[in-house]
């Protein structure tokens, strides 16, 4: 950990941080200063990236959350407060990917991506909201997605989910900017992480990186490297703003 660090003292719940751009955001922040708390349902894979963070210097937690759950993300922000003091950064983060076209969709599907997706992010940023609140101070970071603006075919309720998170962000920069809270989201393009395991998805990802203009799939690291400006107070005058990192894809 550098004592130097932009995020030095402050304190961040990254939610859904147990792989890919979650793992990779909460390892950057905590290696500018800050205080994290890694959360999902994996607790082996989170709580060795936490001794991974404890080895090096850092200051991290591992909370174990459902987010399909509502009570466990107000235990996750509750949690957080109580051990860290504080909550000055949220990360929205957990998602599932399904691959389906529209017309084979049922309600369970739409229940189950809708409240992973975009449920979870409402609700997190809640009961952050009522702790940032009475600080006078927080930011709200969604991990958003291309998909907010361009749809892609096959991937119908993911796309939905991640269009109103636009609106979520939108909407928490415009109610809270008075009370000094900001909120942006980071809209990643094609980046190498488990959401491709699954063979189908795997397949219009290739076909993505085909379309891609820089001719490669994106980082974990490099979506972190963008979520940490927006968090930071270099990002002081930026709220409501959505950043793409797609290596051109959506030109
Ligand atoms: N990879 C891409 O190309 C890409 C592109 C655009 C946007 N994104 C967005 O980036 C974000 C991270 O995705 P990723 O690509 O890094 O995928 P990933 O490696 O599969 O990571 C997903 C994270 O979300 C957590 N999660 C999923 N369901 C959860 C649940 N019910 N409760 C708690 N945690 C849950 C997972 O933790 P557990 O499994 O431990 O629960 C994991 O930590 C998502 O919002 C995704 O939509 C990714």
């Amino acid at each position: 950990m550098s004592d130097a660090g932009i995020l030095k003292n402050k304190v961040a719940v990254v939610v859904g941080s147990t792989s890919g751009i979650g793992e990779a955001i909460a390892r950057e922040f905590s290696a500018q200063g800050a205080k994290v708390v890694l959360s999902g349902r994996r607790t082996e894979r989170g709580q060795s990236i936490v001794d991974e963070i404890l080895a090096a210097g850092g200051e991290a937690v591992f909370i174990r959350t459902d987010v399909s759950v509502p009570v466990d993300i107000e235990r996750l922000i509750a949690s957080s407060v109580s051990r860290f003091g504080a909550l000055d950064i949220l990360v929205n983060n957990a998602a599932l990917e399904l691959t389906r076209p529209l017309a084979e969709c049922t309600a369970e599907d739409f229940d189950r991506v809708i409240n992973t997706n975009l449920r979870s992010y409402f609700l997190a940023s809640v009961h952050a909201l009522k702790i940032m609140t009475q600080q006078r101070r927080g930011v709200i970071l969604n991990v958003n997605s291309v998909t907010a603006e361009h749809p892609a075919p096959g991937i119908g309720l993911y796309s939905m989910a991640k269009g109103a998170v636009r609106q979520l962000t939108r909407t928490l920069a415009l109610e809270n900017a008075h009370l000094g809270i900001r909120a942006n989201e980071i809209n990643p393009g094609l980046i190498q992480t488990e959401i491709f395991n699954d063979p189908t998805a795997a397949k219009v990802a290739e076909f993505g990186v085909s379309q891609t203009p820089i001719g490669r799939i994106g980082t974990p690291e490099e979506c972190a490297k963008a979520a940490l400006y927006l968090v930071s107070d270099d990002a002081g005058f930026t709220t409501g703003a959505s950043l793409v990192i797609d290596g051109g894809l959506t030109i």
